[in-house]
């Protein structure tokens, strides 16, 4: 009898002390212990996923150091380690005139020379090459000599798996599996997707900060609408799950497609008509924003952080330059790729039910992209690239009477 009352005894500590390490989420229902027991139901026992869930930011949390003490951060040191570790690549044998040869076809070549610019006379995509150039000009008095292949399509070109001989390209967004250098993507300044809401294309990146912040202040977080939002075209059927859920669910999530210059019919945009596009400041209306792979990376990541909105981060495969100073759970959140309706209602529910934390989170992604994205990160991030990718050129530089004179549009 005795012995049973100790065991009973044991068992109600246990319970407990379960309830207040992992006592954020708010479901004390304990029934759960085998895996298919805890799949979500219609009754949505969510209590296993949002236990998991609090061990991640927990985790996050513990083992997330600032990059910079310093918030001038001058030397745009929270980035600096991708620029080593893109380069790496050409460390031990450096880049040869041959491997800028085979590497032309891949890109728009460019040479500085003597602090001028130079160009082949075509250049594929017009507008984002100034928005490349915009920043070199910038930089031209303290940059020395080198050439360089710069690709302006979406999609990196050097491929790990089939690049025995790795040729230098920068690609403004890679996976894990290419060689590219990655460099600040040409919206910072021009050349982004041409939209009826941006004729012209998105860019001005400094711009946008200032009115995304005003709009962060005009939609505060209290004030915002408690549902996860999404507008833009169909680039990756990796967003399918998440238009889906929006029409199953309407309260939880607003997200259509839009049109893209691609579009035809309906079934481009998932058997619907096209949404009307949305302007990233009315984005901040809403708690939670989706970020999602276009082609490549997507180039609305970084406005959506300051509308000082959560963030859903869906897949993290491919990466532009500031990506890996982010961090998961810390500064948004993670979704896995190609994730399940299920999945992107589970998380939902969990930071509905856990305001304070999406608060936390979102204002975290926020700072971070106010204090270390600004315009001058990016001007860093160029100068410090072009300088130590110069130190690795095996060869001297010539002048080439086939190239274009890029020169500064007065503004
Ligand atoms: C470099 O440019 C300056 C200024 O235009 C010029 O005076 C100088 O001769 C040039 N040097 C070479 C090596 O071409």
């Amino acid at each position: 009898m005795q012995i049973f009352h100790i065991f009973l005894m044991f068992l109600l500590i246990l319970s407990k002390n379960k309830n207040t390490l992992q006592g954020i989420g708010d479901n004390d229902d304990d029934t759960c212990v085998a895996k298919d027991e805890c799949q979500l139901d219609k009754t949505s026992n969510y209590k296993k996923e949002f236990n998991v869930i609090v061990h991640e930011i927990q985790e996050a949390r513990k083992s997330y150091t600032p990059c910079s003490v310093d918030i001038e951060d001058i030397e745009c040191v929270c980035h600096l380690h991708v620029i080593d570790s893109d380069l790496s690549f050409f460390q031990k044998n450096g880049i040869t005139r041959l491997m800028l040869n085979d590497a032309a076809k891949y890109g728009t070549r460019y040479k500085i020379y003597n602090h001028t610019l130079y160009r082949d006379s075509n250049c594929m995509f017009p507008s984002r090459c100034d928005g490349i150039q915009h920043f070199i000009l910038k930089l031209l008095p303290e940059l020395p000599d080198m050439d360089l292949v710069i690709n302006t399509r979406d999609w990196p070109q050097i491929s790990l798996r089939f690049n025995v001989e790795l040729k230098a390209v920068f690609s403004f967004s890679k996976t894990k599996d290419y060689a590219d250098i990655m460099y600040p993507a040409w919206t910072f300044w021009a050349g982004g997707p041409a939209i009826a809401l941006y004729p012209t294309g998105i860019g001005r990146w400094d711009l946008h900060r200032q009115s995304l912040k005003k709009a962060s202040q005009k939609y505060a977080w209290e004030s915002k609408i408690s549902k996860g939002f999404f507008r833009g075209s169909r680039t990756s059927d990796e967003r399918d799950s998440l238009i889906l859920l929006s029409r199953k669910k309407p309260h939880l999530v607003d997200a259509e497609y839009t049109k893209n210059q691609a579009w035809k019919s309906p079934k481009d945009t998932l058997n619907a008509e096209p949404a009307k596009e949305v302007s990233f400041e009315e984005h901040c209306q809403y708690k939670y924003l989706f970020n999602f792979r276009g082609v490549a990376a997507s180039f609305r990541f970084k406005h959506l952080f300051l509308c000082k909105s959560l963030i859903f981060h869906v897949g993290d495969d491919w990466l532009e330059f500031f990506y890996l100073a982010l961090k998961p759970w810390v500064h948004y959140v993670p979704l896995r790729k190609y994730p399940t309706e299920a999945d992107i209602e589970n998380m939902l529910e969990f930071f509905k039910k856990n305001d304070d934390l999406a608060k936390e989170i979102a204002n975290a992604g926020y700072e971070f992209i106010w204090q270390h994205l600004r315009m001058q990160d990016v001007e860093c991030y160029w100068r410090t690239l072009l300088k130590k990718y110069a130190n690795l050129l095996q060869f001297k530089i010539e002048f080439d009477t086939n190239m274009i004179e890029i020169k500064s549009k007065s503004n």
